[in-house]
């Protein structure tokens, strides 16, 4: 079977360059054609999403040289994508704060997204400025300013007390599904399988809440070099394990 849904950690991109002698900056070129290359394989195989950890909130820690070199990679992939996601009927979308990126960036996200929203192929799904506690706190905030305006609303007419009590039932209401609506993935199913290349063995603040069934799988090659053949074994990896949900084979 192949998993409706991958999520990828494209890790390796410097020391790939750096074995070859090259700047870093080199290896996130090479990077980012493997991820075209690969959503196409990954479509052809039968995937339905692709979810990538392009830029981490902890990633402007990085050197001024470095952080501008992958906006820039970014501005462009930006700008090609619609062109390539109309030949691929690619729908992308974005996740993570978008608060602190450049205004043309945030345009161009705007843009794609919405020139692409119809397109029923592969959907990839860019994590940028992401860090998955940073969604989750920005879930929470969201849904309780809703349920806060909405019981200010609905009861404007209730003594404070009354409001208060109302608001603290919806707040032990909330369950797990409700709140999925206020995550940046909202719509967007749980991966089945997290590739992370490189041989590091953490998820590193990728899509902590959405992980949580997910079936891992790590390996030493680095992204630059991963490739179709790479990505078999791990569907077949994938299919090698007992999938199970806390009980329920
Ligand atoms: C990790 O390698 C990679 C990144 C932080 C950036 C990932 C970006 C790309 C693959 C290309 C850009 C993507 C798009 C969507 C345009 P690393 O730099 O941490 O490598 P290292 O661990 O060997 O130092």
């Amino acid at each position: 079977m192949v998993p409706k849904h991958i999520a990828l950690i494209m890790d390796g991109n410097g020391r790939w360059a750096k074995a070859k002698g090259k700047p870093r900056t080199f290896g996130h070129k090479k990077g980012s054609e493997t991820l075209k290359q690969i959503c196409k394989d990954a479509y052809n195989l039968g995937v339905e999403y692709i979810t990538v950890y392009a830029f981490s909130t902890e990633n402007w820690k990085r050197s001024t040289e470095e952080v501008s070199f992958l906006m820039n990679l970014l501005r462009s992939y930006l700008k090609e994508s619609i062109k390539n996601a109309t030949e691929n009927n690619m729908r992308v979308r974005v996740i993570g704060d978008r608060e602190d990126l450049a205004e043309d960036i945030k345009e161009a996200i705007i843009k794609m997204e919405e020139a692409t929203k119809d397109f029923t192929g592969l959907n990839l799904t860019i994590a940028l400025n992401y860090g998955g506690r940073d969604e989750i706190l920005r879930g929470i905030k969201k849904q309780m300013n809703i349920l806060i305006k909405e019981v200010t609303i609905e009861s404007s007419d209730e003594t404070a007390d009354n409001q208060l009590t109302q608001l603290l039932n919806k707040i032990n209401n909330i369950n797990e599904k409700d709140f999925t609506l206020y995550l940046d993935t909202k719509g967007i199913p749980d991966p089945d399988l997290m590739i992370r290349t490189s041989g590091e063995l953490r998820t590193s603040n990728f899509l902590p809440w959405q992980l949580a069934y997910t079936e891992f799988y790590f390996t030493n090659c680095h992204w630059p070099d991963f490739n179709r053949s790479e990505l078999e074994k791990a569907i077949e990896y994938y299919n090698q394990r007992d999938r199970r949900f806390g009980g329920a084979k």
